[in-house]
């Protein structure tokens, strides 16, 4: 099933979240509305805010509060995107010049700041405390998460728990406070919140793999930005580790070609093709089933309204994404 069907009976929420994302990114600064609203406007697939809105259906839903934390969490998650691209020195984003080319790091790395800078302002309409505290802390941990990738960039002697805990940090919290959030916002009952975060944060797990697995497999079209971007940016990935740990000798092949000056795309793809052969896609797969089979399991006690439907689909969607 493909998201924009998912979204569909969310669709009159979804329109009222983006006017206010479009409302909220424009600043006074030329530079930085620019460069904020081109990002905007590229798209994106907007899982986090659909994310809160259906957590919230679990409770008290009241549009009012919840886009109170729905709009702060995208512009969170973009920031992280630009701050990202500056990390992994990438030049395409959702099929668009990334602003650090555009522009530079600097303006990056600022555009960024008023992205986050923004959120906090409009989570502070929210009147909950307990909505602050946690918004702060995700950002607290994905900051972690960002400076974590640029210690082991290029370290290609990591284990598995070094990259788990890091996709925990810089991916799967977002979208396990997502969920949270979308039922502190609709005060649901304690129960039902931590089983949705629960939720948000194996569905989160599975996304990163997911999204690193694509990196090998997905074309330019699909990505947005061109395949075997993390290879070439040393970021070393599921699929990457499970290659490594079955062939030395590839791992020495990596060790040895894969340097912070940049590679050719002949030599990663050779790579690539190299590390497909050792099955690391399919085991990447199954790590990320079960991660999902999890997400599943943790909404089994929920009652079967139509937003556990919708999480659900989109469970599966994660499990089956080309994009
Ligand atoms: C990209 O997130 C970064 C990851 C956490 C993998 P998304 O895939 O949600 O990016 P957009 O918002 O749809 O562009
Ligand atoms: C996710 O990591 C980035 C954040 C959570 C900020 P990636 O580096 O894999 O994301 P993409 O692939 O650049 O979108
Ligand atoms: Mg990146
Ligand atoms: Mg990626």
């Amino acid at each position: 099933m493909k998201l924009t069907e998912i979204y569909w009976h969310l669709r009159n929420d979804i329109s009222v979240i983006e006017k206010e994302l479009e409302q909220n990114i424009g600043a006074k600064h030329p530079i930085l509305k620019e460069a904020s609203t081109n990002l905007l406007k590229a798209g994106g697939k907007r899982i986090r805010p659909v994310f809160v809105l259906l957590a919230g259906q679990f409770g008290d839903y009241e549009l009012n509060e919840i886009k109170n934390v729905a709009v702060p969490l995208e512009l969170i998650h973009m920031a992280s995107l630009v701050h990202d691209d500056v990390i992994d020195n990438a030049e395409l984003r959702r099929g668009k010049k990334t602003i650090k080319s555009k522009w530079d790091n600097r303006v990056a790395m600022y555009t960024g700041d008023f992205m986050f800078a923004r959120a906090v302002e409009l989570a502070a309409n929210s009147k909950n405390n307990e909505v602050h505290d946690i918004i702060s802390d995700a950002m607290v941990e994905m900051c972690i998460g960002e400076v974590e990738q640029i210690r082991d960039q290029y370290n290609w002697n990591q284990g598995l728990r070094t990259y788990l805990r890091r996709i925990k940090r810089k991916t799967a919290l977002l979208i396990a406070v997502s969920c949270e959030l979308g039922a502190v916002a609709a005060n649901t009952d304690p129960e039902t919140r931590r089983k949705l975060k629960m939720f948000g944060h194996y569905v989160g797990m599975a996304f990163q793999v997911t999204d690193d697995i694509l990196d090998f497999v997905g074309t330019e079209k699909e990505l947005g930005k061109p395949a075997g971007s993390d290879l070439k940016q040393g970021n070393v990935t599921l699929p990457a580790l499970y290659a490594m740990e079955k062939e030395p000798s590839l791992k020495t092949r990596i060790i040895a070609t894969v340097k912070e000056n940049d590679l050719g795309a002949t030599e990663i793809e050779s790579i690539i093709s190299a590390i497909k052969k050792t099955g690391a896609i399919a085991y990447s797969k199954q790590f990320s089933d079960r991660y999902l089979e999890k997400a599943r399991h943790s909404l089994a006690d929920l009652p079967d309204i139509h937003a556990k439907t919708a999480l659900l689909q989109i469970a599966d969607y994660i499990g089956s994404r080309k994009f």
